[in-house]
């Protein structure tokens, strides 16, 4: 089993560039099921979900060519399957992102009901409801979702109960060639929604809107491959942000756009860090205390889920106390109890924590529950007296590429180490 130990205490500064969106390259690389030939994708994380993604996309019979190990030539000529495997789609629910590009491919599709995963059911009903109403048929069979569209795919306005980031890109993938115009209200707006769309509208495509709470989709009657490079990641950049903030810095992060961090940077000014922009990025500092603030996980522009464990991180230390409230996932405070084992003092009520700043952690043995909270445990790891031990690292590996590498490039005291996997019955 591997796992990440963290001496904490060492001066943390230096300059990282963040990869290409993690919850971009999945999405685009499932899009080029739409536009068969060789579509080359540069700036694509290296990291375990692409892996899987890929693998997705080979078991429809895509080929895959590794240019480097951030630019992928996808061919998607050969595709002639419509089904994707549970054991794929069990590793990574996100594979539920080629269901739009299989509908509008193939008119049909049968793709594994997603499980639940550690923060949520992870239900997928807007996706279903919303191509229902582009003429979608579905059945429910054996674990497995059959799409099937026998009366072709139109466009029609849809309105999303919550602002999905997945429902929305489905739907966008979906109505690509449909006959005529799709609205999808209540869009959802992320960085990532708006890389997609002008991915497909480079392919072809014409969709308006993305990026805003309505985007219109008008269908037309093909795609072709190009080249396009992954959006930065800026949830990587605002983890690398909360590294320079709790310990000191300065942490300069590049290969991102900050505007796409906005409402967490504002929040961090008012936590008391010290952040400055550059061309393209930033540099974060912090000399003054930690100061509280609420936070509201909300779709975007609100705070982004993907940093409330990080961000709770900082503000376990801060002089006074405040309140998180985790609105996107039913069960996403796992990091805030387990990091009440380095000496965190947080009360969870329902999908609100209060969170009672303490002076310091004390490094411990941990367990990462997601890839946010490993990430988070391990920025806490990095202040904590004495060693943490954080397991369960491929949450980690599966959005972070090479973690440990950067912390270290930082002056992180880090590394990955391997444990015999404990003998249960060993006496
Ligand atoms: C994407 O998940 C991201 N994953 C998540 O990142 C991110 O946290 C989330 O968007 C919100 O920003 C990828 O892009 C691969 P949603 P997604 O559909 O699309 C409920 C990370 O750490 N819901 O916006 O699944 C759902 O259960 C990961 O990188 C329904 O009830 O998010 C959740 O509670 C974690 N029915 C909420 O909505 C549906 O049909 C938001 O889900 C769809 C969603």
């Amino acid at each position: 089993m591997d796992v990440i130990e963290v001496e904490g205490g060492y001066p943390i500064q230096g300059t990282i560039t963040v990869e290409g969106a993690k919850n971009s390259a999945l999405k685009l690389m499932a899009a080029t099921i739409m536009a068969p030939g060789v579509t080359t994708l540069t700036n694509v994380p290296n990291i375990a979900d692409v892996h899987v993604m890929g693998k997705v996309l080979k078991a429809l019979g895509a080929k895959i060519d590794v240019l480097d190990e951030h630019t992928l030539a996808i061919d998607t000529s050969a595709v002639d399957k419509w089904e994707t495997p549970y054991s794929l789609v069990s590793q990574m629910r996100a594979s539920t992102a080629v269901m739009g590009p299989l509908i509008s491919r193939f008119g049909k599709a049968i793709v594994a009901m997603p499980g639940g995963c550690n923060i949520g059911a992870r239900k997928i009903d807007m996706h279903i409801l919303g191509l229902e109403a582009l003429g979608v048929h579905f059945e429910i069979d054996h674990g497995n979702i059959h799409a099937t569209t026998p009366d072709g795919l139109t466009g029609s306005t849809v309105l999303l109960n919550f602002a999905s980031v997945g429902a929305t890109e489905n739907l966008m993938m979906a109505s690509v060639f449909a006959k005529g115009t799709t609205v999808i209200d209540n869009a959802a707006r992320e960085p990532e929604i708006v890389d997609l769309a002008n991915m497909l509208n480079e392919m072809g495509a014409c969709i308006k809107g993305a990026g805003s709470p309505l985007i219109e989709i008008e269908g037309v009657s093909k795609l072709h491959p190009v080249t396009h490079r992954v959006v930065g990641d800026r949830i990587e950049a605002g983890t690398f942000a909360a590294i320079g903030a709790i310990a000191g810095g300065p942490v300069t992060v590049k290969g991102f756009d900050p505007v796409h961090l906005g409402l967490v940077l504002k929040k961090f000014d008012q936590m008391g860090i010290d952040i400055t922009y550059e061309e393209d990025g930033i540099t974060v500092s912090r000399t003054a205390d930690l100061m509280p603030v609420d936070i509201q996980t909300l779709p975007f522009p609100g705070f982004p889920t993907d940093m409330q464990a990080q961000t709770m991180a900082l503000l376990a230390l801060a002089k006074g106390s405040c309140v998180v409230t985790e609105n996107v996932f039913e069960n996403r405070f796992m990091f805030a109890s387990e990091i009440q084992r380095m000496g965190a003092n947080i009360t969870i009520e329902g999908h609100h924590a209060i969170v009672r700043g303490v002076p310091a952690y004390s490094g411990a043995e941990v367990q990462a529950s997601d890839l946010r909270a490993g990430a988070a445990l391990v920025i806490a790891g990095l202040v904590a007296d004495g060693t943490t031990v954080v397991s369960n690292i491929h949450h980690i590996d599966r959005g972070y590429e090479k973690f440990v590498e950067k912390l270290q490039s930082l002056g992180a005291v880090a590394r990955r180490t391997t444990r015999p996997d404990e003998d249960v019955f060993a006496d």
